[in-house]
Protein backbone atom coordinates (compact mmCIF):
# COMPACT_ATOMS: atom_id res chain seq x y z
CA UNK A 1 0.00 0.00 0.00
CA UNK A 2 3.12 2.13 -0.01
CA UNK A 3 2.10 6.07 -1.21
CA UNK A 4 -1.77 5.07 -0.96
CA UNK A 5 -3.38 7.79 1.31
CA UNK A 6 -4.51 6.07 5.01
CA UNK A 7 -8.44 5.56 4.62
CA UNK A 8 -9.69 7.14 8.06
CA UNK A 9 -13.03 5.43 9.70
CA UNK A 10 -14.81 6.59 12.98
CA UNK A 11 -16.50 3.18 14.57
CA UNK A 12 -20.32 3.60 16.22
CA UNK A 13 -21.28 1.38 18.88
CA UNK A 14 -18.64 -0.24 20.80
CA UNK A 15 -20.47 -3.32 21.85
CA UNK A 16 -19.80 -7.38 21.83
CA UNK A 17 -19.21 -7.54 18.10
CA UNK A 18 -17.82 -4.90 17.58
CA UNK A 19 -14.92 -5.59 19.53
CA UNK A 20 -14.19 -8.07 16.41
CA UNK A 21 -14.20 -5.13 14.05
CA UNK A 22 -11.77 -3.31 15.96
CA UNK A 23 -9.04 -5.46 16.01
CA UNK A 24 -9.51 -6.35 12.25
CA UNK A 25 -9.22 -3.06 11.23
CA UNK A 26 -6.29 -2.37 13.51
CA UNK A 27 -5.39 -5.74 11.55
CA UNK A 28 -5.36 -4.11 7.94
CA UNK A 29 -2.88 -2.04 6.47
CA UNK A 30 -3.64 1.38 4.98
CA UNK A 31 -6.75 2.08 7.06
CA UNK A 32 -7.40 3.94 10.38
CA UNK A 33 -9.95 3.91 13.19
CA UNK A 34 -9.44 7.93 14.71
CA UNK A 35 -12.54 8.22 16.37
CA UNK A 36 -14.78 6.26 18.98
CA UNK A 37 -18.46 7.02 19.14
CA UNK A 38 -20.90 4.99 22.36
CA UNK A 39 -24.05 6.72 23.71
CA UNK A 40 -22.62 4.37 26.88
CA UNK A 41 -19.63 6.20 28.43
CA UNK A 42 -18.20 2.45 30.08
CA UNK A 43 -17.98 0.93 26.95
CA UNK A 44 -16.47 3.58 25.07
CA UNK A 45 -14.14 4.06 28.02
CA UNK A 46 -13.79 0.25 27.25
CA UNK A 47 -12.98 0.56 24.08
CA UNK A 48 -10.74 3.46 24.50
CA UNK A 49 -8.42 1.45 26.85
CA UNK A 50 -8.71 -1.82 24.90
CA UNK A 51 -7.85 0.25 21.16
CA UNK A 52 -5.53 3.10 22.39
CA UNK A 53 -7.69 5.51 20.59
CA UNK A 54 -8.21 9.14 21.81
CA UNK A 55 -11.02 10.96 20.32
CA UNK A 56 -14.67 9.52 21.83
CA UNK A 57 -17.88 10.39 21.64
CA UNK A 58 -21.02 9.79 23.69
CA UNK A 59 -23.12 11.45 20.69
CA UNK A 60 -23.23 10.83 16.69
CA UNK A 61 -23.83 14.50 15.63
CA UNK A 62 -21.27 15.56 18.10
CA UNK A 63 -18.51 13.55 16.11
CA UNK A 64 -19.45 13.93 12.73
CA UNK A 65 -19.39 17.45 13.83
CA UNK A 66 -15.85 17.59 15.18
CA UNK A 67 -14.54 14.89 12.38
CA UNK A 68 -16.25 16.20 8.73
CA UNK A 69 -16.52 19.65 6.92
CA UNK A 70 -14.19 21.44 6.02
CA UNK A 71 -10.98 22.94 8.30
CA UNK A 72 -11.85 19.17 10.34
CA UNK A 73 -9.64 16.52 10.46
CA UNK A 74 -11.39 14.51 7.94
CA UNK A 75 -13.17 11.29 7.97
CA UNK A 76 -14.03 8.87 4.38
CA UNK A 77 -16.27 6.54 6.51
CA UNK A 78 -18.35 5.11 9.30
CA UNK A 79 -18.80 1.43 10.60
CA UNK A 80 -21.91 1.45 12.05
CA UNK A 81 -21.95 -1.43 14.51
CA UNK A 82 -25.23 -0.28 16.69
CA UNK A 83 -28.20 -2.99 16.81
CA UNK A 84 -30.63 -1.92 14.01
CA UNK A 85 -32.82 0.16 15.80
CA UNK A 86 -30.30 2.89 15.63
CA UNK A 87 -29.38 2.92 12.14
CA UNK A 88 -32.69 4.49 11.14
CA UNK A 89 -30.95 7.68 12.41
CA UNK A 90 -27.38 6.95 12.23
CA UNK A 91 -27.43 6.26 8.09
CA UNK A 92 -28.69 9.47 7.24
CA UNK A 93 -27.00 11.26 9.75
CA UNK A 94 -23.76 9.93 8.15
CA UNK A 95 -24.54 10.21 4.05
CA UNK A 96 -25.78 13.90 5.29
CA UNK A 97 -22.16 13.77 6.46
CA UNK A 98 -20.99 12.55 3.12
CA UNK A 99 -18.92 9.89 4.43
CA UNK A 100 -19.36 5.83 3.30
CA UNK A 101 -21.08 3.81 5.07
CA UNK A 102 -20.80 0.38 6.76
CA UNK A 103 -23.82 -1.01 8.70
CA UNK A 104 -24.30 -4.15 10.77
CA UNK A 105 -27.16 -6.21 9.81
CA UNK A 106 -30.05 -6.27 10.35
CA UNK A 107 -29.98 -2.88 8.52
CA UNK A 108 -33.08 -2.02 8.51
CA UNK A 109 -35.87 -2.75 10.70
CA UNK A 110 -38.44 -3.01 7.82
CA UNK A 111 -38.25 -2.75 4.36
CA UNK A 112 -39.67 0.48 4.01
CA UNK A 113 -36.75 1.89 6.17
CA UNK A 114 -34.25 0.11 4.19
CA UNK A 115 -35.49 1.86 0.85
CA UNK A 116 -35.15 4.91 2.64
CA UNK A 117 -32.03 4.56 3.81
CA UNK A 118 -30.67 3.07 0.31
CA UNK A 119 -32.30 6.20 -1.59
CA UNK A 120 -30.80 8.76 1.07
CA UNK A 121 -27.34 7.25 0.27
CA UNK A 122 -27.66 7.28 -3.03
CA UNK A 123 -28.76 11.26 -3.00
CA UNK A 124 -25.55 12.01 -0.82
CA UNK A 125 -23.44 10.29 -3.35
CA UNK A 126 -22.24 7.61 0.36
CA UNK A 127 -21.89 4.10 -0.54
CA UNK A 128 -23.58 1.92 1.92
CA UNK A 129 -21.90 -1.82 2.83
CA UNK A 130 -23.51 -3.99 4.72
CA UNK A 131 -21.40 -5.68 7.73
CA UNK A 132 -22.62 -9.55 6.19
CA UNK A 133 -19.88 -11.38 7.34
CA UNK A 134 -20.72 -15.40 6.58
CA UNK A 135 -20.17 -15.25 2.76
CA UNK A 136 -16.80 -14.64 3.68
CA UNK A 137 -16.07 -17.51 5.91
CA UNK A 138 -12.91 -19.50 4.60
CA UNK A 139 -15.21 -22.65 3.57
CA UNK A 140 -18.31 -21.33 3.00
CA UNK A 141 -16.25 -19.16 0.22
CA UNK A 142 -14.81 -22.30 -1.07
CA UNK A 143 -17.54 -23.91 -1.33
CA UNK A 144 -19.66 -20.86 -3.36
CA UNK A 145 -16.49 -20.67 -5.64
CA UNK A 146 -16.37 -24.71 -6.17
CA UNK A 147 -20.19 -24.53 -7.16
CA UNK A 148 -19.26 -21.24 -9.71
CA UNK A 149 -16.74 -22.59 -11.44
CA UNK A 150 -19.16 -25.48 -12.18
CA UNK A 151 -17.61 -28.45 -10.58
CA UNK A 152 -20.87 -30.19 -9.87
CA UNK A 153 -22.80 -28.93 -12.95
CA UNK A 154 -26.01 -27.55 -12.18
CA UNK A 155 -26.97 -27.20 -8.98
CA UNK A 156 -30.82 -28.71 -8.19
CA UNK A 157 -30.65 -29.30 -4.36
CA UNK A 158 -29.35 -27.10 -1.46
CA UNK A 159 -29.27 -27.46 2.29
CA UNK A 160 -27.54 -25.04 4.61
CA UNK A 161 -28.11 -26.03 8.23
CA UNK A 162 -27.05 -24.01 11.21
CA UNK A 163 -28.11 -26.40 14.65
CA UNK A 164 -26.66 -25.22 17.77
CA UNK A 165 -26.95 -24.83 21.24
CA UNK A 166 -24.32 -22.49 22.57
CA UNK A 167 -25.43 -19.81 24.75
CA UNK A 168 -25.93 -16.88 22.75
CA UNK A 169 -27.90 -14.67 25.16
CA UNK A 170 -24.89 -15.14 27.91
CA UNK A 171 -22.81 -11.98 25.42
CA UNK A 172 -26.12 -10.91 23.94
CA UNK A 173 -28.58 -10.47 26.45
CA UNK A 174 -31.14 -8.59 24.36
CA UNK A 175 -31.54 -11.96 21.86
CA UNK A 176 -33.54 -13.70 24.71
CA UNK A 177 -35.74 -10.42 24.72
CA UNK A 178 -36.94 -9.66 20.84
CA UNK A 179 -40.41 -10.55 19.59
CA UNK A 180 -38.28 -12.02 16.57
CA UNK A 181 -35.11 -13.93 17.11
CA UNK A 182 -33.20 -16.92 15.19
CA UNK A 183 -34.77 -16.02 11.60
CA UNK A 184 -33.66 -12.18 12.03
CA UNK A 185 -30.65 -12.65 13.66
CA UNK A 186 -29.06 -15.71 12.32
CA UNK A 187 -30.88 -16.64 9.67
CA UNK A 188 -30.53 -13.61 8.14
CA UNK A 189 -26.63 -14.77 7.46
CA UNK A 190 -27.92 -18.17 6.38
CA UNK A 191 -30.45 -16.88 4.14
CA UNK A 192 -27.69 -14.75 2.46
CA UNK A 193 -25.18 -17.91 2.10
CA UNK A 194 -28.45 -18.99 0.20
CA UNK A 195 -28.75 -15.79 -2.12
CA UNK A 196 -24.91 -15.88 -2.58
CA UNK A 197 -25.13 -19.65 -3.74
CA UNK A 198 -28.12 -20.42 -5.97
CA UNK A 199 -29.05 -16.49 -6.05
CA UNK A 200 -32.55 -15.07 -5.49
CA UNK A 201 -35.81 -16.93 -4.14
CA UNK A 202 -38.86 -17.05 -6.14
CA UNK A 203 -41.09 -18.21 -2.85
CA UNK A 204 -40.54 -19.20 0.28
CA UNK A 205 -42.20 -21.11 3.05
CA UNK A 206 -41.30 -21.60 6.78
CA UNK A 207 -42.20 -22.93 10.39
CA UNK A 208 -40.80 -21.63 13.71
CA UNK A 209 -40.79 -23.06 17.04
CA UNK A 210 -39.40 -21.68 20.20
CA UNK A 211 -37.96 -24.54 22.63
CA UNK A 212 -36.34 -22.26 25.34
CA UNK A 213 -39.26 -21.67 27.84
CA UNK A 214 -37.20 -18.42 28.83
CA UNK A 215 -36.86 -16.54 25.70
CA UNK A 216 -39.46 -14.33 23.78
CA UNK A 217 -38.76 -15.10 20.27
CA UNK A 218 -38.30 -18.39 18.02
CA UNK A 219 -35.24 -20.37 18.71
CA UNK A 220 -35.99 -22.92 15.82
CA UNK A 221 -36.71 -22.07 12.08
CA UNK A 222 -37.22 -24.32 8.88
CA UNK A 223 -37.32 -22.90 5.44
CA UNK A 224 -38.37 -23.93 2.52
CA UNK A 225 -36.62 -21.55 -0.58
CA UNK A 226 -37.51 -21.91 -3.98
CA UNK A 227 -35.33 -20.19 -6.10
CA UNK A 228 -35.40 -18.20 -9.61
CA UNK A 229 -32.99 -20.92 -11.69
CA UNK A 230 -34.99 -24.00 -10.04
CA UNK A 231 -33.12 -24.70 -7.05
CA UNK A 232 -34.76 -26.05 -3.73
CA UNK A 233 -33.33 -25.39 -0.91
CA UNK A 234 -33.50 -25.90 2.64
CA UNK A 235 -32.53 -23.35 5.19
CA UNK A 236 -32.79 -24.93 8.86
CA UNK A 237 -31.43 -22.54 11.95
CA UNK A 238 -31.81 -23.51 15.62
CA UNK A 239 -30.28 -22.74 18.86
CA UNK A 240 -32.03 -25.51 20.87
CA UNK A 241 -30.23 -28.01 19.55
CA UNK A 242 -28.24 -30.29 21.98
CA UNK A 243 -24.91 -32.04 20.51
CA UNK A 244 -21.97 -33.63 22.48
CA UNK A 245 -20.12 -32.01 19.31
CA UNK A 246 -21.85 -28.55 18.62
CA UNK A 247 -20.75 -27.39 15.71
CA UNK A 248 -21.07 -23.63 16.57
CA UNK A 249 -20.45 -21.35 15.09
CA UNK A 250 -20.14 -23.01 11.81
CA UNK A 251 -22.93 -23.48 8.77
CA UNK A 252 -22.82 -27.17 6.99
CA UNK A 253 -23.84 -27.07 3.24
CA UNK A 254 -25.06 -30.17 1.20
CA UNK A 255 -25.49 -29.48 -2.73
CA UNK A 256 -26.97 -31.60 -5.07
CA UNK A 257 -26.23 -30.81 -8.91
CA UNK A 258 -26.80 -32.71 -12.41
CA UNK A 259 -22.98 -33.70 -12.09
CA UNK A 260 -21.81 -34.16 -9.03
CA UNK A 261 -22.49 -32.76 -5.28
CA UNK A 262 -20.81 -31.09 -2.59
CA UNK A 263 -20.70 -31.52 1.13
CA UNK A 264 -18.96 -29.26 3.55
CA UNK A 265 -18.69 -31.27 7.13
CA UNK A 266 -18.20 -30.73 10.21
CA UNK A 267 -14.29 -31.20 10.21
CA UNK A 268 -14.21 -28.66 7.85
CA UNK A 269 -13.73 -30.87 5.11
CA UNK A 270 -14.92 -29.76 1.91
CA UNK A 271 -15.80 -33.10 -0.18
CA UNK A 272 -16.29 -32.48 -4.07
CA UNK A 273 -18.30 -35.64 -5.34
CA UNK A 274 -18.12 -36.51 -9.41
CA UNK A 275 -20.72 -37.96 -11.26
CA UNK A 276 -18.13 -40.84 -12.45
CA UNK A 277 -17.80 -41.82 -8.36
CA UNK A 278 -14.61 -40.44 -7.19
CA UNK A 279 -14.31 -37.69 -3.96
CA UNK A 280 -12.33 -34.83 -4.31
CA UNK A 281 -11.41 -34.08 -0.45
CA UNK A 282 -10.69 -30.10 0.73
CA UNK A 283 -9.12 -28.90 4.02
CA UNK A 284 -11.36 -25.80 4.33
CA UNK A 285 -10.79 -24.98 7.97
CA UNK A 286 -10.36 -21.42 9.22
CA UNK A 287 -7.14 -19.20 8.82
CA UNK A 288 -7.80 -17.08 12.23
CA UNK A 289 -6.24 -14.35 12.96
CA UNK A 290 -3.71 -13.95 16.01
CA UNK A 291 -6.74 -12.34 18.04
CA UNK A 292 -9.26 -15.17 17.57
CA UNK A 293 -10.64 -17.33 19.78
CA UNK A 294 -12.35 -20.36 20.14
CA UNK A 295 -14.64 -21.29 19.21
CA UNK A 296 -15.07 -17.75 17.10
CA UNK A 297 -12.33 -18.69 14.36
CA UNK A 298 -14.65 -19.06 11.57
CA UNK A 299 -16.55 -15.77 12.37
CA UNK A 300 -13.87 -13.39 13.27
CA UNK A 301 -11.55 -14.91 10.06
CA UNK A 302 -14.78 -13.50 8.50
CA UNK A 303 -14.97 -9.89 9.57
CA UNK A 304 -11.56 -9.62 8.76
CA UNK A 305 -12.14 -11.14 4.79
CA UNK A 306 -15.16 -8.72 4.80
CA UNK A 307 -13.31 -5.84 5.94
CA UNK A 308 -10.03 -6.76 3.59
CA UNK A 309 -12.50 -6.87 0.88
CA UNK A 310 -14.28 -3.52 1.69
CA UNK A 311 -10.88 -1.69 1.71
CA UNK A 312 -10.17 -3.60 -1.66
CA UNK A 313 -13.65 -2.63 -3.62
CA UNK A 314 -13.30 0.75 -1.93
CA UNK A 315 -9.46 1.34 -3.51
CA UNK A 316 -11.20 0.03 -6.87
CA UNK A 317 -13.79 1.82 -6.89
CA UNK A 318 -16.25 -0.90 -7.04
CA UNK A 319 -19.08 -1.99 -4.60
CA UNK A 320 -18.76 -4.73 -2.21
CA UNK A 321 -21.23 -7.95 -3.02
CA UNK A 322 -23.32 -7.15 0.07
CA UNK A 323 -24.20 -3.86 -0.77
CA UNK A 324 -27.48 -2.14 0.11
CA UNK A 325 -29.30 -2.65 -3.14
CA UNK A 326 -27.88 -6.30 -2.55
CA UNK A 327 -28.88 -6.85 0.92
CA UNK A 328 -32.37 -5.70 0.84
CA UNK A 329 -32.71 -9.29 -0.98
CA UNK A 330 -31.58 -10.65 1.67
CA UNK A 331 -33.30 -9.01 4.28
CA UNK A 332 -36.90 -9.23 2.07
CA UNK A 333 -36.05 -12.91 2.90
CA UNK A 334 -36.14 -12.34 6.71
CA UNK A 335 -39.55 -10.50 6.15
CA UNK A 336 -40.90 -13.14 3.69
CA UNK A 337 -40.14 -16.06 6.39
CA UNK A 338 -42.08 -14.57 9.41
CA UNK A 339 -44.89 -13.81 6.57
CA UNK A 340 -45.08 -17.27 5.46
CA UNK A 341 -44.62 -18.46 9.17
CA UNK A 342 -47.29 -16.81 10.44
CA UNK A 343 -49.86 -17.71 7.41
CA UNK A 344 -48.60 -21.34 7.09
CA UNK A 345 -48.19 -20.83 3.10
CA UNK A 346 -45.44 -20.04 1.19
CA UNK A 347 -44.74 -16.49 0.79
CA UNK A 348 -43.14 -14.41 -2.22
CA UNK A 349 -40.11 -12.30 -0.64
CA UNK A 350 -40.47 -8.92 -1.85
CA UNK A 351 -37.20 -7.70 -3.85
CA UNK A 352 -35.13 -4.72 -4.78
CA UNK A 353 -36.24 -2.32 -7.66
CA UNK A 354 -35.62 1.32 -8.48
N1 LIG B 1 -22.05 -10.73 11.86
C1 LIG B 1 -22.12 -11.38 13.00
O1 LIG B 1 -21.67 -12.50 13.06
C2 LIG B 1 -22.73 -10.69 14.20
C3 LIG B 1 -22.61 -11.28 15.47
C4 LIG B 1 -23.14 -10.59 16.56
C5 LIG B 1 -23.81 -9.38 16.39
N2 LIG B 1 -23.94 -8.87 15.13
C6 LIG B 1 -24.69 -7.62 14.91
O2 LIG B 1 -23.95 -6.54 15.47
C7 LIG B 1 -24.84 -5.54 15.94
C8 LIG B 1 -24.46 -5.20 17.37
O3 LIG B 1 -24.65 -6.31 18.18
P1 LIG B 1 -23.95 -6.46 19.61
O4 LIG B 1 -24.35 -7.78 20.12
O5 LIG B 1 -22.51 -6.09 19.52
O6 LIG B 1 -24.76 -5.32 20.42
P2 LIG B 1 -24.36 -4.60 21.77
O7 LIG B 1 -25.62 -4.21 22.44
O8 LIG B 1 -23.36 -5.42 22.55
O9 LIG B 1 -23.59 -3.30 21.28
C9 LIG B 1 -24.23 -2.21 20.67
C10 LIG B 1 -23.57 -0.94 21.18
O10 LIG B 1 -24.12 0.17 20.43
C11 LIG B 1 -24.31 1.25 21.33
N3 LIG B 1 -25.33 2.14 20.75
C12 LIG B 1 -26.64 1.87 20.49
N4 LIG B 1 -27.24 2.93 19.93
C13 LIG B 1 -26.30 3.90 19.82
C14 LIG B 1 -26.32 5.22 19.29
N5 LIG B 1 -27.41 5.77 18.78
N6 LIG B 1 -25.17 5.94 19.32
C15 LIG B 1 -24.03 5.39 19.84
N7 LIG B 1 -23.97 4.14 20.36
C16 LIG B 1 -25.09 3.40 20.34
C17 LIG B 1 -24.74 0.59 22.64
O11 LIG B 1 -24.53 1.45 23.75
C18 LIG B 1 -23.83 -0.65 22.66
O12 LIG B 1 -22.60 -0.41 23.30
C19 LIG B 1 -26.25 -6.12 15.82
O13 LIG B 1 -26.89 -5.52 14.72
C20 LIG B 1 -26.03 -7.62 15.61
O14 LIG B 1 -27.03 -8.21 14.81
C21 LIG B 1 -23.40 -9.49 14.05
Amino acid sequence: MAGERIVKGALIGCGFFAENQMRAWQELEGVSIVALCDRDPRRLAHFQALFGIEDTFTDAETMFAALTGSGNRGLDFVDIATTTQAHAALVPLAARHGVDIICQKPFAGSLAMARRLIVQCAENGVSLSIHENFRWQRAVRQTIEVLRAGRIGRPFFGRISYRSGFDVYKAQPYLARVERFIIEDLGIHVLDIARALFGEVERLSCETARVNPGINGEDVATLMLHHDDGVTAVVDCSYATRLADDPFPQSLIEIDGDNGSLRLRQDFELEIHGAEGGCDRRDVRPEPPAWSEAPWWPIQESVLAFQADWLKARRHGRAVETHGEDNFNTLALVEAAYRAAAAHQSVVPARWSR
